[in-house]
């Protein structure tokens, strides 16, 4: 361990001691010299300026680096204590401390006092005795313990949630190189966010300015609780002291500075990558310059040498950038592909300046040895565990990223970019990292102690170490294990969760999860240049044979339900396969007479005590009309809009209804990678930015092309529409009024007919309302609808975020739900009244509308994710504490058809998925093929 990176060493201390002591030397002599000069009425040769012992100190501290001052740990309160913070007693814990390279884990108490860690395993009995009558204790009851959860890359904040126009501060459009900015100045106290990620185990995060310029300007570390001042400034963690303007008490404080090469400044300001590194260089000429302006005079200064120097050299805009050459501040890089990290290390080594992490940085894994030619020290690397493929610069982006990048002596850090990712699920990019290979040691230490490091702050938080700052989250279950929730979250040693609600897991959660092993499909990553080929394989043979099947799940249009369990016959079982349909499932004598096929032409495939599922189900995004999403030549692009203008004539009287299978594209990356991960089927809509979609479609993700048998499931599934707060035109009341003049009275054309399909209830209506209002809207208007037609409508809601406050109402109306996304955020005003689940209420949105008897599926936002399926089910699953079932939770996926499938109903056998080892419902298991009796085969991967 480098405990001591940040200190300086003992011969650098007394070296500026001695400095110090010769320069003041130099001013007394200087002094009596003049003195003698004056009485002895000699002319004036020099000057002594009365600014000149400032002027030396500050000559002498220009490069002093920065770090605790050295009596740091002899502090016996937090610079953050506040003060009547009760004492806690956490006992019966299991303590991630993050020593030892994150192997070192104690069983014992943890003691917190006066903002800080006092005792960490044993705790004394004479503290114990002292505290006696104040000590809050805690009971963990043998679960585990951590530092509190730092997230290296944030906006919160700055990018508020809900996001409103008066409050998007996290960009600048006023330049490419703005070092003086300060996102400080944009933080927002009253953002939503600051409670649900602190219920997500969050206690500290570094706020950067966003990317849009090369130099974006200064990033703050805060830690999330309130403060009793309610300030920003009161927020921020040891702030460098130019900005709160505490005396200095020690050496300078670290700075963070964000850097942005790559599409965003670039896209921004309509200039290429090499004007953007032109931008850098020319800005970093410009502080070397003053920098070295500075340097020439304080030599001068420092010899004495006043004469005819003028007051010392500075420039406000240029200052934090000349810090940066004085090796004082943290650069937070953000750079994606090896273009552009080798640009930064090239300026990095041109003006000798170090780099501390490269951000997002899709392409790292790829050009290690590049990231370790940074000038002075290879810098961390900060990255998401699976959204990718969302820009042309994140297309070869791994999930096998950060167990390569560690594997070649990097550090790694998972970050959230938030509200780009919910910080609150940070710890959730921990752990799939962690499923993804990611040593356990490292994946804990990525959320925590990595990255205090990285901002420079890992001598107070990070760690659970005597001393330390007091952020402490207990848990629920193992930290690496799905689904953990804090139990309790400690920020400077005041517990944040007022009431929280957990549930006990099962002994194995409290264990760290035995992933799959995935070398193989690492090495690929790597040895394909990031794009390994994806398509799926057909097995050899027509009949393959899965043994050691623990459960066989399968689904009709009844629903999913268990068709095998080993735990009632108490042995596992078989499924014998034959051109993709199953002939028999169950155990082994139910099998026995399929004994007869030949076993030459069988092929077997163990599930080592796994199982088999129905294929899961994708919805939400744009999953088969789009390869990236911000390249719009990969794209189907957007429809029409009958409510923002004239339709093109060419359409039609009635400007038609757009079929999304019409611009279906097959075998883009994130199908292929949902395939993989047991997506079998997306449903998806026309891409719209207004009111009105058109007809979805039910494709197979395993095809690779239209025309391939059973490609197409539906080719015009439902009918979509959007009721939303746009603002300005069209008003929610006129997307109203359009639905219902289409519904009560269709016009002529195919507009009409789909519309009059859906009053009569013959395809469903599939309405995004995110808000309960718009909701209780649409509920009154399918009354109207049905009473004035005689008719039963099929009304399904997406997005839905508020839908918990109207379950009764919902389900009275037998309208079901279809949540987006399944873990709900407050990104915007209209879905703020989320239900957040534990530990910030009981009921999870899913459970309480599931308990109402409502039909729920969960969809998702963006494409890259619908390969998360399999853990999103998992953790609908685990929020429910046990309220909903395997089946249900299983239901959430495959009801998606039933709420958006229109026509079909589920007939003939499902597609099925085989899953090696382990649980559906944890991280043990992967998927090793597809049972496809649509494409007539088995795939294998
Ligand atoms: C830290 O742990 C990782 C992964 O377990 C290991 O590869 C690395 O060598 C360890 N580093 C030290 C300094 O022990
Ligand atoms: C198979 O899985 C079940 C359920 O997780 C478990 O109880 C059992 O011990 C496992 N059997 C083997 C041989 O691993
Ligand atoms: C939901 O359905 C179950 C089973 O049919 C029934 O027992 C229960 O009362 C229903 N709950 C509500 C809130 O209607």
């Amino acid at each position: 361990m480098d405990k001591v990176h940040w200190s300086p060493s003992y011969e650098t201390r007394s070296t500026t001691r001695r400095r110090v002591i010769s320069a003041l030397g130099l001013v007394f002599l200087l002094g009596l010299y003049l003195q003698y000069q004056s009485t002895t009425g000699l002319l004036f040769t020099s000057r002594i300026p009365a600014h000149a012992s400032t002027t030396v100190a500050r000559c002498l501290a220009l490069d002093q680096k920065p770090g605790p001052p050295t009596n740091f740990y002899k502090r016996s309160e937090s610079d953050r204590y506040a003060p009547g913070t009760p004492p806690v007693l956490i006992k019966n814990a299991r303590i991630w401390t993050g020593g030892e390279n994150g192997t070192e884990v104690l069983r014992g108490e943890i003691l917190l006092e006066k903002g800080l860690i006092k005792e960490v395993g044993r705790v004394s009995s004479r503290s114990l005795a002292r505290l006696k009558e104040e000590l809050v204790v805690y009971d963990a009851r043998d679960r585990w313990v951590t530092p509190g959860i730092v997230d290296l890359h944030s906006h919160l904040g700055d990018a508020s949630s809900p996001e409103l126009e008066g409050a998007v501060d996290d960009n600048s459009l006023k330049g490419t190189v703005q070092p003086w900015l300060r996102a400080l100045d944009g933080l927002n106290t009253h953002d939503d966010s600051y409670a649900l990620s602190i219920a997500g185990g969050v206690t500290t995060s570094l706020v950067l300015p966003g990317s849009a310029n090369a130099i974006g300007g200064q990033g703050f570390t805060i830690k999330l609780r309130r403060t009793k001042e309610r300030s920003p400034t009161s927020m921020l963690l040891e702030p460098p002291y130019q900005i709160d303007g505490s005396p200095q008490t020690g050496p300078p404080r670290w700075r963070q500075m964000k850097h942005a090469c790559g599409e965003n400044p670039s896209a921004v300001y309509s200039v290429t990558r090499m004007d953007t590194v032109w931008a850098f260089r020319e800005a970093y000429n410009k502080a070397k310059q003053v920098k070295q302006t500075q340097d020439a005079y304080c030599s001068k200064a420092l010899a004495g040498a006043w004469e005819g120097l003028g007051d010392f050299p500075e420039d406000l805009q240029w200052e934090a950038l000349v810090d940066v050459l004085r090796g004082k501040v943290k650069v937070q890089t953000h750079c994606y592909e090896a273009v552009d990290l080798d640009d930064i290390v090239r300026l990095s080594n041109e003006f000798q300046f170090p780099i501390a992490a490269f951000h997002h940085a899709s392409e790292a894994y790829l050009v290690p040895d590049l990231i370790k030619k940074a000038y002075d020290h290879p810098p961390a690397v900060a990255i998401f565990a699976t959204n990718a493929r969302y820009k042309r610069e994140a297309y070869r982006s791994s999930e096998f990223a950060a167990r390569i990048l560690a594997e070649n002596g990097l550090k790694v850090v998972m970050k959230s970019d938030h509200p780009v990712l919910n910080s609150r699920y940070l710890l959730y990019e921990a752990q799939q990292a962690f499923y993804y290979g990611l040593p356990e040691n490292l994946a804990l230490a990525s959320v925590t102690s990595t990255p205090a490091g990285v901002m420079g702050m890992d001598h107070r938080i990070g760690y659970l170490k005597g001393g330390w700052d007091a952020d402490v989250v207990m848990w629920d279950s193992h930290p690496l294990a799905l689904g953990a929730t804090p139990a309790q979250v400690f920020i400077d040693g005041i517990a944040q969760l007022e009431q929280p609600y957990t549930f006990s897991k099962p002994d194995n959660f409290q264990k760290v999860p035995k992933v799959p092993n995935f070398d193989k499909q690492a090495a690929d990553a790597v040895k394909f240049d990031g794009l390994p080929p994806l398509e799926p394989k057909k097995a050899d043979s027509d009949y393959v044979l899965f043994t050691n099947v623990r459960s066989v799940f399968t689904s009709d249009a009844e629903g999913v339900r268990e068709s095998f369990s080993a735990n009632e016959v108490s042995e596992n079982g078989v499924v014998l396969v034959d051109k993709g349909r199953v002939v028999c499932s169950g155990s082994r004598t139910t099998c026995a007479e399929f004994a007869l096929v030949d076993e030459v032409n069988v092929q077997m495939v163990d599930l080592k005590n796994g199982t088999v599922i129905p294929g899961l189900v994708s919805f939400g995004s744009p999953l088969g009309l789009e390869h990236i999403d911000q390249e719009d030549s990969t794209n189907d692009g957007w429809v029409f809009d009958p409510l923002a203008g004239a339709m093109p004539k060419i359409l039609g009287s009635d400007g038609g209804i757009t079929r999304a299978v019409d611009g279906l594209q097959f075998a883009s990356r994130d199908a292929l990678l949902a395939y993989r991960a047991g997506v079998t089927k997306a449903i998806t809509a026309p891409s719209h930015g207004g009111f009105f979609s058109g007809l979805s479609v039910s494709f197979s993700l395993g095809a690779m092309h239209k025309l391939e048998t059973g490609a197409i499931v539906q080719d015009a599934a439902a009918v979509h529409v959007s009721v939303r707060h746009f603002g300005g035109v069209p008003s929610v009341s006129t997307q109203i009024a359009a639905l219902r003049h289409l519904l009560l009275d269709p016009p002529q054309g195919d507009v009409g007919r789909w519309f009059k399909k859906a009053a009569e209830g013959t395809v469903p209506l599939v309405v995004e309302a995110h808000n309960a209002d718009i909701i209780a809207t649409l509920i009154m208007l399918k009354d109207e609808i049905e009473e004035a037609r005689g008719t039963t409508m099929k009304l399904t809601i997406t997005g839905a975020e508020e839908a918990h406050l109207l379950a009764a109402e919902i389900a009275k109306a037998k309208v079901g739900v279809v949540l987006n996304p399944s873990r709900p955020f407050p990104a915007v005003w209209e879905s703020r009244r989320i239900l957040p689940g534990p530990p910030l209420s009981e009921q999870s949105a899913i459970s309480l509308l599931l308990s109402h008897n409502v039909t729920v599926g969960i969809g998702i936002q963006e494409k890259w994710s619908a390969r998360n399926l399999f853990f999103d089910i998992a953790w609908a699953a685990l929020e429910a504490g046990g309220r909903i079932s395997e089946v249900q939770a299983l239901s959430l996926s495959s009801n998606l058809e039933k709420l958006l499938g229109g026509e079909v109903e589920v007939t003939g056998p499902t597609e099925l998925v085989a899953i090696e080892g382990g649980s559906v419902f944890d991280m043990t298991s992967k998927v090793v093929a597809v049972i496809s009796p649509r494409l007539q085969l088995v795939h294998l991967f």
